[in-house]
């Protein structure tokens, strides 16, 4: 009988083997942190929603012709994926200035951004995740200049199709965090999830700077009703994948 392993356990998922090398299994994990995990707390709901969601959007971009990770769902918080070595990098897209680019740079929150803004942050904890020069990306040898010209397109196409997706929602999408992987043959795929934790979603037609707020800002602010907007943004994620027949 094969026993599934525990191969990693993140702050917000756990991965665990499958009787297929080259299949992995994701539990998506109500637990909630935030400013490297000096917050932490729990977000009822949250695995669920979370795996539903990005579920639906990896299919949605598979569709689009964007290679994701993304197998499918044994249950509406378990996630199959295909094994990947992740790109230790956090590549950021920005549409509307927030979080850190307000804090580090002192642009407006809300100030549009035209072009988009692709940054590169090095996923280590311990480190912080800083904010990476190219000459940094370079230095560190974690992705070859060609690969990281493709990484930089795949994100910005993905970005012009998620900020269409979720207008048709009525929700702007104002930032969010993408992970990549290379598979056995050295394919570039999108990984890790697309959802409320990893975007900043501001409900359409809402100036209220807190009121707006339907994603994980929600818990790192305190601005509570964190379980029905992350609820809410799955229902809209669900009613408009219906209309598109995923
Ligand atoms: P930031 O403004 O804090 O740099 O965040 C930019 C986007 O990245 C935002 O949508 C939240 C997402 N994000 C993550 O998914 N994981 C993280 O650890 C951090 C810091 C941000």
């Amino acid at each position: 009988m094969f026993s599934a392993k525990k191969l990693y356990e993140g702050k917000a998922k756990i991965l665990y083997s499958t009787e297929d090398p080259d299949i992995l299994l994701t539990f998506f994990k109500d637990d909630a942190t935030a400013f490297n995990a000096q917050k932490k707390g729990t977000i009822a709901g949250k695995g669920e929603v979370n795996c539903t969601v990005s579920a639906g959007l990896f299919t949605w971009l598979e569709s689009l012709g964007i290679p994701t990770h993304y197998i499918d769902c044994p249950a509406t918080d378990k996630m199959r994926v295909r094994a990947v070595t992740i790109i230790p990098i956090e590549v950021v897209v920005r549409n509307i200035a927030a979080g850190s680019l307000c804090k580090q740079t002192g642009l407006p929150l809300g100030k549009l951004l035209n072009p988009p803004l692709v940054e590169f942050y090095l996923k280590d904890d311990e480190l912080g995740d800083p904010l990476l020069t190219f000459e940094r990306l370079m230095l560190l040898e974690i992705v070859s200049a060609e690969q990281l010209q493709n990484i930089r397109s795949m994100a910005l196409n993905i970005n012009q199709h998620l900020q269409q997706f979720f207008e048709n929602c009525k929700i702007n999408l104002v930032d969010f965090k993408l992970e990549f992987g290379l598979d056995r043959n050295n394919n570039l795929l999108l990984a890790d999830e697309i959802s409320p934790d990893t975007c900043r979603l501001w409900e359409q037609n809402v100036s209220d700077p807190q009121q707006r707020v339907m994603d994980k800002d929600r818990f790192r602010q305190d601005l509570g009703e964190i379980e029905s907007a992350y609820q809410e943004v799955k229902q809209r994620v669900l009613a408009r994948l219906e209309k598109l027949g995923l």
